[in-house]
């Protein structure tokens, strides 16, 4: 770090004085062009169904989702993320619903394709939505099985990018995924497709209202720490940000955001790769809620947000403020 010259020859203040200063020396900038949105769907048709604990989101039914991804592809959104609602009575032990060609998220992909097929689709690779005891993973004698699991997983990958996926988002944190992932890809006709690993991805709290907004809370018995990271670690998140690219990842991710940026800057300084950040949904229904009850500004704190991600040196950041700040941004 270089010694600051004296007072008063350096008066920092003197580049905050005016707009036209501050814009010239701003280290960061925040475009659409930074943003995955993260969108749920549900079965039937003509729905818009708000998810309580996420004030602003709602469930869309597949009929719905290519106006929302025009949507997004109009604002300079390059990318949306689905995530599909499953009711307690569909979901199952077996999981078999996760590599159905015509589950919900294939047929939403298939749906955006057709009708916006510039935007890219990103999926959700885990078996959360679909299991009868809501882990990411089958649940054997009360344990979490890794390799059982695993190769459910390359199914509903090659299931997703038969559909026309064009980012696998692997979020389950079994280990060796990634590798089988990307074997069964590349021998398949898929050599095309990304992977953009939640590699980072802790057991934390602020994942709530995702799980209300997917149907998973009332299902899961538990928690996820025997595969989802302990928040008190930090050297971890490079062993496995390093395991998952020497696998086969494109992009990697860390997740939740706001709370582990100094996550985001560890990965991007040790490994200069495609580095994602999930705002997830605790941090937007806790800013939501503070703004609701006219405690934040919101659009400012929503903006703020965004930037630190980018200040901490994420390439992008999944949000699901995202159209709310194309709008803004875009004026
Ligand atoms: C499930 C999954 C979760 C999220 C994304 N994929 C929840 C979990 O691991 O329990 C959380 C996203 C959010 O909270 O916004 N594999």
């Amino acid at each position: 770090m270089l010694t600051p010259p004296p007072f008063p020859a350096a008066r920092p203040r003197r580049l905050r004085r005016t707009p036209a200063l501050r814009a010239l020396v701003s280290e960061n900038v925040l475009t659409p062009a930074d943003f995955i949105w993260p969108v749920f769907l549900t079965e039937g048709e003509d729905l818009q169904t708000p998810v309580a604990s996420m004030p602003g989101v709602s469930r869309l039914s597949v009929d719905r989702v290519a106006a929302a991804a025009q949507e997004a592809w109009s604002l300079g959104i390059p990318a949306i993320c689905l995530f599909p609602y499953t009711s307690a009575e569909a979901r199952t032990n077996d999981c078999a619903m996760a590599w159905d060609p015509e589950n919900l998220t294939n047929r939403a992909i298939r749906e955006i394709k057709d009708k916006v097929p510039d935007i890219a689709v990103m999926t959700d690779i885990a078996l959360d939505p679909y299991n009868a005891e809501g882990h990411d993973g089958f649940v054997r004698e009360g344990e979490i099985v890794n390799d059982e699991t695993v190769e459910a997983l390359v199914k509903m990958a090659l299931a997703q990018a038969a559909a026309g996926a064009d980012i696998l988002g692997p979020s389950d944190m079994m280990d060796g995924r990634i590798g089988a992932m990307r074997a069964a890809l590349e021998s398949e006709g898929y050599q095309h497709v990304t992977i953009l690993s939640y590699a980072a991805k802790y057991a934390s709290a602020f994942y709530g209202p995702f799980r209300d907004a997917v149907g998973a809370s009332a299902a899961l018995k538990g928690d996820k720490k025997t595969y989802q990271m302990d928040p008190a670690n930090a050297d971890e998140a490079l062993r496995l940000v390093a395991r998952d690219l020497s696998e086969g990842a494109d992009m990697v991710m860390v997740k939740p955001g706001m709370p582990y940026l100094d996550i985001c800057r560890a990965v991007k300084t040790e490994f200069g790769v495609p580095t994602f950040a999930y705002q997830v949904s605790g941090e937007y229904a806790m800013l939501q809620a503070a703004s609701q009850n006219g405690w934040l500004d919101g659009p400012r704190v929503m903006m703020e947000s965004l930037m630190a991600f980018k200040r901490a040196g994420c390439d992008g950041i999944l949000t699901y403020f995202a159209p709310a700040a194309a709008r803004l941004l875009n004026g």
